[in-house]
């Protein structure tokens, strides 16, 4: 416990953006082959800038704080900007996670690119640059 930040604990304990988008404009799900936690994230863009994200995640501490971390780090960028933030930035974002922890923190980034893709697709978009391949896959 004593590794934890007190950011991580502070969005662990009341994580912001958590539910659902019902009429998203894209959904990204990913699963995390090293523990098998889920995440799923919700976006929605007007002009190629990301108004609104929400999270729903089944699993760890950390995978909460960086879910909710990341919903906060999104909103107002364009998709550009948000396909460049890191596992790690989220993580740095919240003062650091410990080492054994900073696979959750890819949830974040891949969920984020998930749903992005999906968004691609759906505007006629190839995604195929960013999309993270499913876990099965690699
Ligand atoms: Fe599964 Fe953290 S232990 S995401």
């Amino acid at each position: 416990m004593q590794n934890y930040t007190e950011k991580v604990m502070e969005h662990f304990m009341h994580p912001r953006n958590v539910g659902e988008i019902p009429d998203a404009d894209g959904v990204g799900t990913v699963g995390n082959p090293v523990c098998g936690d889920v995440m799923r994230m919700y976006i929605k863009i007007k002009d190629n800038i990301i108004t609104e994200a929400k999270f729903k995640t089944f699993g760890c501490g950390s995978a909460i704080a960086t879910s909710s971390m990341v919903t906060e780090m999104v909103k107002g960028k364009t998709i550009e900007e948000a396909l460049k933030i890191s596992n790690r930035a989220v993580a740095e974002a919240l003062g650091g996670l410990p080492p054994i922890k900073m696979h959750c923190s890819v949830l974040a980034e891949q969920a984020l690119k998930k749903a992005l893709a999906d968004y691609y697709r759906k505007i006629g978009k190839d995604p195929s640059s960013f999309e993270p391949l499913d876990e099965h896959s690699h």
